[in-house]
């Protein structure tokens, strides 16, 4: 039986020519241009995927393709997948991570100073030619250095975030919702970025960013309540997954002058942005390019050619996230 291999989109790298030399015979099938999908596509016989985080992979996809042995998913965030479903039917699933550890944190970092500083309000301004020149008093924004920054989730990106923070002069912290139960309001004192609860954190940070992952546990952790714990001269920046934020509450809160601004690159619904950010020159909106370098890209990418080729010659792959025998 032929091999076969089908991605939802075009890659930066030749994943025909790479898959070809290592597994002669391979018939690997790759849209000319963008992202097709895999909709309409016969998965029958397909026994491996490269997908984006576009593609919903649940079980009736899974259902789709019966001789699947690896999704290889060009993102580090999973949560387009049912992993719980691929790994009952046996099926590989792998991710891109470290290769866009630092891409995403140069991004997080961008959109915190451009929140402070408010830039997007200034070019705005320039570019309706409605600038009349210098003011003492104009577009006045928040300074960064001496302040507290709140990381959600201190993996491998929250981690490059506090670098950066911690070079521009900011203290910093962290919390996991995870480890909430277990610090039971103690703020554990690891130098230089001490753990405290995510309620502690909300409190007392003037920026908060998230790193997390969206799972039950982290979706709508920004929600009306955390929002009314932070400070009025707060931001928030979230490039983690839309759906860790409640963007009514957020879009009221900035509105209502409760919040100082936001940079996001994530949103719920995308490419959908809750009407009340748009309507908020306080909210800074990057289209989802956390990871959106060349070299990035072309590393992510690389990965998951990586994965399927590791795959289809019976070797366990470098990102597995989950636990299935390879065959
Ligand atoms: C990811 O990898 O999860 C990003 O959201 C896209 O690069």
């Amino acid at each position: 039986m032929v091999v076969r291999v089908v991605a939802s989109s075009a890659l930066p790298i030749d994943l025909v020519a790479q898959v070809q030399a290592a597994v002669p015979g391979t018939q690997v099938e790759v849209p000319a241009a963008g992202h097709a999908g895999f909709a309409g596509v016969n998965l029958s016989d397909a026994d491996a995927l490269v997908s984006l985080l576009l593609d919903r992979i649940d079980a009736a996809l899974l259902e789709r393709a019966p001789n699947l042995r690896v999704v290889a998913n060009c993102a580090v965030g999973i949560d387009n997948i049912d992993v719980g479903a691929a790994t009952a039917a046996g099926i590989a699933v792998c991710n891109t991570p470290d290769v866009l550890t630092e891409a995403t944190a140069e991004l997080a970092f961008a959109l915190m100073l451009a929140a402070a500083r408010r830039i997007g309000e200034g070019e705005r301004l320039v570019r309706a030619g409605a600038w009349t020149g210098w003011a003492l008093d104009q577009l006045l924004g928040v300074g960064l250095t001496g302040k507290t920054l709140g990381i959600v989730g201190f993996g491998r990106i929250g981690q490059a975030m506090a670098r950066r923070a911690l070079a521009f002069g900011m203290r910093v912290l962290h919390a996991d919702p995870r480890d909430d139960a277990m610090l039971d309001g103690r703020a554990v004192t690891t130098a230089p970025v001490p753990q405290v609860t995510v309620d502690e954190l909300f409190a007392v940070a003037d920026v908060v960013s998230l790193h997390c992952p969206l799972t039950p546990t982290t979706a709508g952790l920004v929600d009306t309540r955390r929002l009314a714990r932070m400070k009025p001269t707060g931001i928030l920046v979230n490039t983690s997954r839309g759906g860790c934020v409640d963007e009514a509450a957020l879009a009221e809160a900035l509105n209502a002058g409760r919040l100082f601004a936001a940079g996001l690159d994530v949103y719920a619904g995308e490419p959908a942005i809750h009407p009340g950010l748009l309507a908020s020159e306080r909210v800074v909106l990057a289209p989802h390019i956390g990871s959106a370098t060349t070299e990035t890209r072309t590393q992510m990418a690389q990965l998951c050619a990586d994965a399927v080729i590791a795959v289809l010659s019976g070797r366990r792959p470098a990102n597995l996230v989950n636990d299935v025998v390879i065959r």
